[in-house]
C-alpha cells in the first residue's frame, strides 16, 4: 500500500526545513533491569537524491543481531523536511528490542534467542514468563522464587469483584477484561512509580498474576456461577482451569493432558514482537501512563478479528461452513473477495511461510482431541479438510497464506470446554507477559520518546469560515 501511494506528489514538498533533532527526554530516575541490548551500529548508508531540488543526502543503515538491516530516518524530518509514509507500518521499525525475533519468510520465532518449538516442548509458561521479563531462563532457585512472587499476587481486591455486577450478564468477556484490567490502575495508582525498577517489577508480577483471575471471573459472571478463588499450590495453567471450571458443589479434578495443552497455548501466545496490541501498549506507555491502563489498551486492540479475535472468528467461520460439502463454495467466496470474506486463521502480516506456533498447536490439537476421545470431532474434520484444500489452492499459495496459530487454538479450546467468547480472553491472559516485558523494555530504553507519528495530510488547505446561512 505504501509503495503505491509514495509516488504521489505529496504536500510534504512544502514541509519546513527546520529543527535540530531534539534530544530524547532525560529519564534520570530510570534504572535499567540489567538487560543490555546491543546498541545498533551504523555501518553503511543509503544514498538518496531528492528529485525536487537535486539535493543528495545519506541515511545511515543500522544492523541488528539478525534480521533485515534498517534505514535510520530519525533525522530525516529535521534535516530534509520530509516525513515517511507507511500506513500499517509494513516497512517501519518502531523500536529496538531484544525480546522476540521473527523471520516470517522462513517461519522462525524466537524469544531471547530460544526457538518457540523448543520452549513449547521443554519449558513451562512460568519459565517463559521469566525468560521474557528477565532475559534468561531461570535456574531452579530463581524459578521457585518467581513462582512465589506471581502466586503471591493472584487474588484481587474484594472491591474489584463488585465491578462485575455492573455489567450485563451477556457482556462480551473481552469488554469485561478491558474494563477490569484498566480498573486495576485505580487500585495501584499511587504505588506505581514507573521510574522505580522495583515498582515496575511488582506491577509486572501483579498483572501476570491477576489477569487469569479476572478472566476466569468474567467467565463465571457470564454463566451465573460463583467466583472461584485462586489456589496457589497449583500451576498457572491448572489454577486458571480450576478458577474457570470448578464449582463449589464438587471437587474439581484437573486433567493433566488439558493442563499441559493450556500451558502450551499460553507459551505459544506469550509474545510476538511489535504486533498491533504490543505497539498499542508501547504507544500508551510512551506517555508515562499507568501500566495497568496501558495493558488494558493492549487488550482492546487484541480484541479485533484481524488480531487476537481471529480464534473466535475461526470457529464462527467453521460453523458457517457447516460441512465439508460446503468448503468449495466458501473458498470460492474468499477468492472472489465476496463481502470481503477471508479465510480466518489464515495469513499473517509477518509470516509468509508456516507460522511456527501453528505447527506446535496443530500437533497439540490432535493430542488433546485424542486424549479427550474427540478425534472424530466434526469441527476438527472440517478444519483439516479446509486446511488441506487451502494449502493446495493457487490463490492461497500465491498469496503466501498459511494457517496461523489461531486456526488450531480455537479447536483445542472448544474441546476443553471454553465458549468461543473466551478464546480471545485466553490470548490476552497469555499475552500479558509479552506486553509487560515490552512495556518494561520501553521504559528502560533511554532513547525512547513519546510515540507520535506524523501524517500525509490530504484534507483542505486553509479556507474562510462558512457562516451557518451559507452552509449547504
Ligand atoms: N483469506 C483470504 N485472503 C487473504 C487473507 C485471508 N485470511 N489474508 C490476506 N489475504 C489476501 C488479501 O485479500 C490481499 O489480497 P490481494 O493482494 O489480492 O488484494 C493479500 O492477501 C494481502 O492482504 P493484506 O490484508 O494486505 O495482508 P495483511 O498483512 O495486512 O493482513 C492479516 C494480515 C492477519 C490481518 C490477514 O492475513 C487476515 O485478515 N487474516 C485472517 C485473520 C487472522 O487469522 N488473523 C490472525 C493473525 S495471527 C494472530 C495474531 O498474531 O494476532
Amino acid at each position: 500500500m505504501a509503495g503505491k501511494s509514495s509516488s504521489k506528489k505529496t504536500v510534504a514538498a512544502k514541509a519546513k526545513k527546520v529543527v535540530k533533532a531534539t534530544k530524547p527526554a532525560a529519564r534520570s530516575k530510570t534504572v535499567d533491569s540489567g538487560i543490555k541490548p546491543a546498541a545498533p551500529k551504523a555501518y553503511a548508508a543509503v544514498a538518496v537524491k531528492d528529485s525536487r531540488n537535486g539535493k543528495n543526502f545519506e541515511l545511515p543503515i543500522l544492523k541488528g543481531t539478525v534480521g533485515p538491516d534498517v534505514v535510520d530516518i530519525r533525522k530525516l524530518y529535521g534535516e530534509q523536511g520530509l516525513f515517511t509514509y507507511d500506513p500499517g507500518y509494513g516497512s517501519t521499525g518502531s523500536t529496538q528490542s531484544s525480546i522476540t525475533y521473527i523471520d516470517g519468510d522462513v517461519g522462525v520465532l524466537t524469544h531471547r534467542g530460544y526457538k518457540i518449538e523448543d520452549l513449547a516442548e521443554n519449558s513451562d509458561f512460568m519459565e517463559v514468563c521469566y525468560l521474557l521479563l528477565e532475559g534468561e531462563l531461570p535456574n531452579a532457585k530463581q524459578k521457585v522464587e518467581f513462582e512465589k512472587n506471581i502466586t503471591y499476587h493472584t487474588m484481587l481486591h474484594e472491591q474489584i469483584a463488585r465491578f462485575y455486577q455492573g455489567f450485563r450478564r451477556d457482556a462480551h468477556p473481552m469488554a469485561v477484561m478491558v474494563s477490569v484490567v484498566g480498573a486495576l490502575s485505580a487500585f495501584y495508582h499511587d504505588s506505581t512509580d514507573i521510574h522505580d525498577p522495583r515498582q515496575r517489577t511488582i506491577a509486572s508480577h501483579r498483572l501476570i498474576a491477576k489477569v487469569p483471575t479476572i478472566a476466569a471471573m468474567a467467565y463465571k459472571y457470564s454463566i451465573g456461577q460463583p467466583f472461584v478463588y485462586p489456589k496457589n499450590e497449583l500451576s498457572y495453567a491448572e489454577n486458571f482451569l480450576r478458577m474457570t471450571f470448578a464449582v463449589p458443589a464438587e471437587e474439581y479434578k484437573i486433567d493433566p493432558v488439558v493442563a499441559k495443552a493450556m500451558d502450551k497455548i499460553f507459551i505459544l501466545h506469550a509474545d510476538h514482537e511489535q504486533n498491533a496490541s504490543t505497539s498499542t501498549v508501547r504507544m500508551a506507555g510512551s506517555s508515562g501512563a499507568n501500566p495497568f491502563a496501558c495493558i488494558a489498551a493492549g487488550i482492546a486492540c487484541l480484541w479485533g478479528p484481524a488480531h487476537g479475535g481471529a480464534n473466535e472468528a475461526v470457529l464462527k467461520m467453521l460453523a458457517e461452513i457447516g460441512s465439508t460439502a460446503n468448503i468449495k463454495d466458501y473458498i470460492g467466496k474468499v477468492k472472489s473477495k465476496q463481502d470481503n470474506t477471508r479465510l480466518m486463521g489464515f495469513g499473517h502480516r509477518v509470516y509468509k511461510n508456516y507460522d511456527p506456533r501453528a505447527s506446535v498447536m496443530r500437533k497439540s490439537c490432535h493430542e488433546v482431541l485424542d486424549a479427550l476421545g474427540k478425534r472424530n470431532d466434526p469441527l476438527l474434520q472440517l478444519a483439516m479438510e479446509l486446511e488441506k484444500i487451502a494449502l493446495n489452492d493457487d490463490y492461497f499459495i500465491s498469496h503466501k497464506l498459511y494457517p496461523n496459530v489461531d486456526f488450531y487454538s480455537g479447536i483445542i479450546l472448544q474441546a476443553i470446554g471454553f465458549p468461543t467468547s473466551m478464546f480471545t480472553v485466553l490470548f490476552a491472559v497469555a499475552r500479558t507477559v509479552g506486553w509487560v516485558a515490552q512495556w518494561k523494555e520501553m521504559i528502560e530504553d533511554p532513547t525512547q520518546r513519546i510515540g507520535r507519528p506524523r501524517q500525509l495530510y490530504t484534507g483542505y488547505g486553509e479556507r474562510p469560515y462558512t457562516p451557518m446561512n451559507k452552509r449547504k
